[in-house]
């Protein structure tokens, strides 16, 4: 019982993220641990969280290359070499060095779509090699000391990545299309089109090959397994997952066309025409949220897989543009289904509850178990005990799995080596299985009650005494002083008429009074104002830009209306470094020198004078732009304007225009990235 209080009592001081932080190892020797103990904030939001993630797969190379150094690279050489015999060291670093040279060095894609790409890489690789994959799944990626991910968290992150947006893909335009029909068109074309396209990347699962290395320990084909993955590096216009049948094919066939019946293209595009029109009733139907449409597309998607034998192979394959993969959509969409019947999980007691009885069966398994060691069974007990006891607390579900998933972080967080017990547990529901425990907690975490610190949004909107102080007014003012002109924020910003309604029909009307009630209660306030800013951009305003407005430090507009949970969900689209962090890049140093200018300068000494002749005047030009004065729209029109010259520059050097886009500033990223920033809800920079 001592245990059990003192788990209760962590939860309450808890702030809760969508993967866990400081996972280590569930081995023993981790002497890098110490160094940095203490050094992260106890919670973090997941957005946060994710942003860290990006900057840890952001390549450190300034010039056009196959291989990144980065964190993410640099951990997994370290638990390859610290976990894989000879064998597996030699294919998991193809593997790797696949997918530096294929995925990560392609900056024509953004951080999210890259992540996106090395999990269902990595799920490849994990089906023919599932001995690595037992080895290293529960292992932490460390780089200098930090604890990354673990290994498994490739894929909650890849798909809260995804989840961020996939509410695009299924926007319908004014001729009711949308970018996920002509994904679902393309694969109806592809049909017979080619026999090597890529019915071997994404096979349904079933068969696992034994891996090169099973059996022989000290197999000594380290020589042997030919660069499979290092062809001739430019060609990385390849998807990432049928690149990956290089790495495969040097240590065995590829489970290929597993189970598939010879697919009838004649049939398929007739069938997948009225598969469109049934999603097209779907959207077309305003009283639906964007999950539950999810939901019910997830369903079609699957029947349809079903009725046309051999389609999914081809069609998971398919990009949408925008987007990563079909499969990718068909996974995400598949946690909202999930998440519809999430309460049969949490219904019950100790003798019926699905999630009660896995976890019953986890520690009895463990005490049972002579390779687990008695105190990992004792703590399995103890988190038992403290969920049970939780269910005895409230029948509610939705508090059930909210305390649940507070536990759950902080459990995971304080002994990391138990997450391997507990993620692969399997929910079964009345005989058969819904998912598994790793399911449950993403669910909760980024569908059911997204994870944003909602600690923080009544301060949003406090003091109500002056409503036009509050971070919430004030970040809607600043919109219009700092981003009047519509290049100064990611090519978005206010027309004055728009404005102007907004101000004063909205802002100074309506919001300022339910802000200043006293009647109200905060939550009853938070809603009403979503219900007012609903109808204003039903009606005006470029949603995009409204949906990314920054409130100061705590996030989005998008993340406070996520808080408070009103339909429908809004997404902010831009990433997170394209805010402030960029901004960053122009501070002058105490050197008098900036992270910009200093790549800028890297790349300039390296041209010919030639070259360097022309780039002069576009260097001259950023210069002035960075040391000049700061203008009326703050370091946001300063980075508008660099922006616009490091565009001119291009256009003026066509030639040295992919090195202009190579240079790497700070850490933060190549200017590829720096100008995607300024329009990244405009542009289209989609894996090809
Ligand atoms: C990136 O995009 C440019 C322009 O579309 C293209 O020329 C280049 O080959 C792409 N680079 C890679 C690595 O795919
Ligand atoms: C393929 O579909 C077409 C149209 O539905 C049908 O006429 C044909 O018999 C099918 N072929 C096979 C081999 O099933
Ligand atoms: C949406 O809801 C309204 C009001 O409940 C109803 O009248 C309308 O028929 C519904 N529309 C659809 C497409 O279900
Ligand atoms: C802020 O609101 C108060 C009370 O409504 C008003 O008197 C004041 O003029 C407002 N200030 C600005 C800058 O709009
Ligand atoms: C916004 O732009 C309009 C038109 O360019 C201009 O008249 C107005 O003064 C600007 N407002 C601010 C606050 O800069
Ligand atoms: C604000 O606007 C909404 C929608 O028009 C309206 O229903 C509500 O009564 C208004 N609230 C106040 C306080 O004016
Ligand atoms: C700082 O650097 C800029 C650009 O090179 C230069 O114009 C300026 O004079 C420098 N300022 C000082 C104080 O050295
Ligand atoms: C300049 O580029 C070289 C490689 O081309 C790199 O090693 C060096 O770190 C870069 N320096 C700066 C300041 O970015």
């Amino acid at each position: 019982m001592v245990k059990v209080l003192h788990l209760a009592l962590f939860a309450t001081l808890l702030i809760s993220f969508a993967t866990s932080d400081e996972s280590g190892t569930s081995g023993g020797s981790d002497q890098s641990d110490s160094s940095d103990s203490g050094s992260k904030p106890l919670g973090k939001s997941k957005e946060n969280k994710k942003h860290e993630v990006s900057n840890d797969i952001d390549c450190d190379e300034p010039n056009p290359t196959n291989k990144c150094t980065c964190d993410f690279t640099d951990g997994l050489r370290n638990l390859n070499s610290l976990y894989c015999n000879a064998c597996q060291q030699s294919i998991f670093l193809q593997w790797e060095q696949l997918i530096e040279s294929s995925i990560l060095v392609n900056i024509n894609w953004t951080v999210a779509q890259r992540i996106i790409q090395v999990y269902y890489s990595y799920q490849q690789f994990a089906k023919s090699n599932p001995d690595i994959d037992s080895i290293l799944k529960y292992k932490s990626i460390k780089s200098y000391g930090l604890n990354l991910f673990l290994v498994k968290d490739l894929q909650s992150v890849a798909y809260s990545f995804a989840d961020e947006t996939i509410a695009s893909t299924i926007l319908l335009d004014g001729s009711n299309n949308c970018n996920l029909f002509d994904a679902l068109r393309s694969a109806a074309n592809s049909c017979g089109a080619s026999t090597t396209t890529s019915a071997t990347t994404t096979t349904s699962g079933g068969s696992t090959t034994p891996s090169a290395c099973s059996g022989s320990t000290t197999a000594s084909s380290g020589g042997s397994t030919t660069s499979g993955g290092s062809t001739s590096g430019g060609s990385s216009t390849t998807s990432g997952g049928s690149t990956t049948s290089g790495v495969s094919s040097t240590t065995s066939p590829t489970p290929s066309t597993t189970t598939s019946a010879p697919l009838n293209c004649s049939s398929l595009s007739s069938n997948v025409n009225v598969l469109i029109s049934q999603i097209t009733v779907i959207l077309q139907n305003v009283n639906l949220t964007t999950s539950s449409q999810l939901v019910q597309i997830y369903v079609l998607l699957n029947n349809f897989f079903i009725a046309n034998p051999g389609s999914q192979s081809l069609f998971f394959s398919v990009q949408i543009s925008g987007f990563y993969s079909i499969q990718s959509f068909f996974d995400v969409s598949f946690k909202y289904q999930q998440s519809t019947t999430i309460s049969t999980i949490l219904i019950g007691d100790f003798s019926t509850s699905p999630l009660l009885l896995a976890l019953e069966s986890a520690y009895k398994s463990a005490f049972q178990n002579p390779n687990v060691p008695i105190v990992i069974a004792e703590e399995l007990q103890a988190f038992y005990d403290t969920i049970n006891a939780i269910f005895i607390s409230t029948s509610d579900t939705n508090q059930r799995l909210k305390q649940f998933s507070l536990e759950y972080y902080q459990f995971v967080k304080d002994l990391p080596g138990i997450q391997q017990y507990l993620d692969d547990l399997k929910l079964i529901v009345s005989g058969s299985s819904w998912g598994f425990l790793s399911d449950l907690i993403f669910i909760s975490a980024d569908i059911v009650f997204p994870q944003v610190d909602n600690t923080q949004i009544d301060s949003l909107i406090s003091p109500s005494s002056s409503w036009n102080q509050t971070i919430l007014v004030q970040a809607f003012y600043s919109t219009y002083t700092n981003w009047n002109k519509t290049y100064n924020f990611h090519n978005y910003g206010w027309g004055t008429t728009q404005w102007a309604i907004f101000r004063t029909a909205y802002l100074n009307n309506n919001i300022s009074l339910i802000i200043s009630s006293t009647t109200l209660s905060n939550r009853q306030k938070h809603q009403r104002i979503f219900a007012v800013l609903q109808i204003f951009i039903s009606a005006y305003v470029q949603q995009q830009f409204f949906y990314c407005i920054p409130l100061g430090s705590f996030g989005t507009l998008a993340d406070y209306k996520k808080v408070v949970q009103t339909s429908p969900a809004w997404n902010c689209e831009i990433p997170r470094e394209c805010f402030n962090d960029r901004n960053s890049l122009i501070i002058i140093q105490s050197d008098n020198s900036t992270l910009f200018t200093n790549g800028w300068n890297n790349f300039t000494s390296n041209l010919s004078p030639a070259d360097k002749a022309q780039v002069q005047p576009f260097t001259n030009n950023i210069f002035n732009i960075i040391y000049g004065p700061v203008p009326p729209g703050g370091p946001d029109q300063q980075i508008s304007q660099v922006v616009t010259q490091i565009q001119n520059c291009k256009a003026a050097v066509p030639l040295r225009a992919p090195d202009v886009d190579n240079i790497l500033v700070g850490k933060w990223g190549h200017l590829k990235k720096f100008q995607d920033c300024q329009g990244t809800a405009t542009i289209t920079q989609y894996p090809s």
